[in-house]
């Protein structure tokens, strides 16, 4: 994967190329000192506009970073969090005129891996202060701060990146209906069902029209478009059959293989092994392991794995009391 290829997937290259397909998103440029405050984790997200005692404290200094009280060990200082005045009210203004709830993403990922953080527990933001405590507990957010060309081939400098929020509108998806397309010279080499842990069996039946309308909308709206020639294309079918764009993402081992491995991708064998080149989570597999288990190794729902920890602490100490307890 070449860097030039990380350059294009940036939300602000292809959104402008591929606007009337895609969920209506607004971009700004992040101030430098809002990059530092997200790179900073001795900060923890609380902030003072909801409370005016702490108004005097970032009025009188001209610098958000006085206002930080560092800490030299490693725990967590829960001060009040540097105000962006001018940024807030922009964030604020794109929020409603994208009508209230929104999602957001650096240049290329959203905090996915931070959504059991929120009190919603999900990644819909209704002001500034809401996509901070996401950002500032992901680490794809970190990953696209500090190394977004980490797995890179070539040795050229980095090229210069200019950090943006992306505001896309909330949109309530269907569960099953996305689907990750691998596009090598151009061509779609496969389709993975997006959630590789469901079998939902609305989309097993429909499997063949739903392939085709991805490759009819990859034909007419996206082949030869993108500025380049391998990339790997995210894409939604809403309950009315029509196809969208959801994102772009660099074809290589950054981006997720699903239920493709990044060897039958890159070397082509095992990809026509149905009709579509379309893979879907079969039944049987989707039924093997529990759901719950699968959220506990996958750390993906933290309040489970918390509720899982406590029944074993009280399992073991049942266990320890019987002992004590014996003849
Ligand atoms: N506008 C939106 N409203 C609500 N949910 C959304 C929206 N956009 C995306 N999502 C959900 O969030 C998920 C992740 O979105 P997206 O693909 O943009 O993030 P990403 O960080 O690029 O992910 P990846 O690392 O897999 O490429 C999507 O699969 C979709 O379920
Ligand atoms: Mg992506």
């Amino acid at each position: 994967m070449k860097k030039e290829q990380v350059v294009n997937c940036q939300f602000s290259v292809w959104y402008p190329l591929f606007k009337k397909h895609t969920i209506k998103s607004l971009v700004l440029p992040i101030p430098q000192n809002v990059i530092d405050y997200l790179l900073d984790d001795g900060t923890l997200v609380v902030s003072g506009s909801e409370n005016n005692s702490s108004q005097t404290q970032t009025n009188n200094s001209d610098s958000d970073e006085e206002d930080i009280q560092w800490t030299d060990d490693e725990t967590t200082t829960a001060v009040t969090a540097p105000e962006f005045p001018e940024f807030k009210i922009r964030v604020q203004e794109a929020i409603n005129v994208l009508g209230g709830c929104v999602f957001p993403k650096l240049n290329w990922s959203a905090p996915r891996d931070a959504n059991w953080i929120a009190l919603n527990s999900s990644l819909q933001c209704q002001s500034l202060c809401d996509i901070f405590l996401l950002f500032k507990s992901s680490d794809f957010i970190t990953h696209d701060l500090t190394q977004p060309f980490l797995h890179c081939s070539d040795d050229s400098p980095d090229p210069t990146i200019n950090y943006e929020l992306v505001l896309r509108k909330w949109s309530e998806l269907i569960p099953g209906a996305e689907f990750r397309c691998f596009v090598k010279e151009n061509k779609v080499i496969a389709i993975s069902q997006r959630d590789y842990t469901q079998h939902y069996q609305h989309i097993a039946k429909q499997e063949d029209s739903i392939s085709s309308a991805i490759l009819e909308f990859f034909r007419d709206h996206i082949q030869y478009q993108f500025p380049d020639e391998d990339f790997v294309l995210d894409v939604y079918r809403d309950s009315s059959g029509r196809v969208w764009l959801i994102d772009f993402n660099p074809f290589g081992e950054v981006t997720g293989s699903l239920l493709f491995t990044w060897e039958e991708l890159t070397s082509g064998k095992n990809l026509t092994a149905n009709q579509t080149g379309m893979r879907i989570p079969s039944p049987c597999l989707s039924y093997r392991i529990p759901r719950d288990f699968l959220d506990l190794t996958t750390g993906e729902d933290a309040y489970k794995l918390i509720d899982f920890l406590k029944l074993k602490g009280q399992q073991e100490e049942e266990e320890s009391d019987e002992e004590g307890e014996g003849p």
